[in-house]
């Protein structure tokens, strides 16, 4: 067995492969790590054949539709899962095989309704089923304590107590345990009641993960994160330095237009000499009468650099071919001291 393990932060995310036949399975791949996923299979000349979300996750971004697409493998969810974009729904029981490995999935409801834990030979992956010295949260939608502590007490645990453990979150550092060093040890395995088992995941008080509703909102429905919004915008479009900027000015380039993309009273305040308004938000409107010529060299600016390159990328897709985003915005521009200019009072 192949075995890679990838941390993002506090997410952990695996490769598990096959030598024998060269097949891969990726689980609860984040967003910021494709190029890796796809670097260390190449790497180990493993092809990846399936992508497993052990969970719909609340607290981190999935990569399952964008990487399962780039390999065309389907995307594997429990059949609890509500999201649209899975192509494999597995049950309790099932197998999911990866050349000759099995990938025995054990249902594990509590973190969330559609968790599951993956058992491979000597090591189990458990999602935020069990976590090293915790478990997974039960106060996020479909969670539910009673359900996680029969998950874990009437089946994980049962599993031989020398299984590894790889979680879907660890915080500290650490890199594996086993069920057995859990149960001896973890506070939460402890409470083998499951009255009082409730009661303590009812007390925890948790603050709410950051981004939960924007992860939610795209790992349930497979839409877009800003970011991912913001990085194949950027992928899209050259970009200017502000130097490069300032200098064209100064040499009086006529052939530049910089546009402003923020808005008026903004803009009013003070811009990049010469620099033409046109809001982002009425760019496709108002392009045809600004910008009638598709051939002129645009460089899109805003204040943080952000809404300019997107408005770059809308400015390409539409068929100007020299647009191009400023690398930096206006915050950084003043703070540069580069020239200003402040727009006439208005009647
Ligand atoms: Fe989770």
């Amino acid at each position: 067995m192949l075995f890679e393990q990838i941390a993002t932060g506090g997410c952990r995310s695996y490769l598990v492969g096959c030598q024998a036949t060269c097949a891969a399975a990726v689980v609860d791949p984040e967003v910021s790590q494709i190029d890796r996923y796809l670097a260390l299979a190449a790497r180990d000349g493993l092809r990846i054949r399936y992508v497993i979300d052990t969970h719909t996750h609340a607290d981190h971004f999935s990569a399952s539709k964008q990487l399962a697409r780039k390999v065309d493998a389907p995307v594997v969810m429990h059949r609890e899962s509500t999201v649209p974009t899975v192509d494999m729904r597995v049950d309790d029981g099932d197998m999911v095989v990866v050349g000759k490995l099995r990938l025995q999935v054990l249902h594990t409801p509590g973190h969330t309704r559609d968790s599951m834990c993956l058992h491979v030979e000597d090591r189990v992956f458990t999602g935020d089923t069990l976590l090293i010295g915790g478990t997974g949260r039960t106060d996020l939608p479909t969670g539910d304590s009673s359900a996680l502590h029969d998950s874990l007490f009437g089946k994980l645990l049962r599993l031989d107590p020398a299984t590894l453990v790889f979680p879907a979150h660890e915080y500290k550092g650490r890199d594996h345990t086993t069920l057995g060093e859990e149960l001896a040890g973890n506070p939460r395995l402890q409470v083998r009641d499951r009255d009082e088992f409730v009661a303590l995941m009812a007390s925890l008080n948790l603050d709410m993960p950051t981004h939960i509703t924007e992860a939610l909102r795209t790992n349930l429905s497979g839409g877009k994160t800003v970011a991912q919004m913001l990085a194949e915008a950027a992928a899209s479009v050259p970009f200017m330095s502000m130097a490069q900027l300032r200098d064209r000015i100064a040499a009086g380039d006529t052939e530049l237009v910089v546009l402003d993309v923020r808005e008026r009273e903004a803009w009013e305040a003070g811009h990049i000499p010469s620099a033409k308004l046109l809001p982002r938000g009425q760019l496709e409107l108002r392009v045809n009468e600004e910008l009638p010529d598709p051939t002129r060299h645009i460089v899109t600016c805003c204040e943080f650099g952000r809404i300019s390159t997107l408005a770059a990328a809308t400015l390409r897709e539409m068929g100007f071919q020299r647009a191009v985003a400023l690398d930096g915005g206006m915050k950084a521009w003043r703070e540069a001291g580069y020239p200003l200019e402040a727009a006439p009072p208005r009647h």
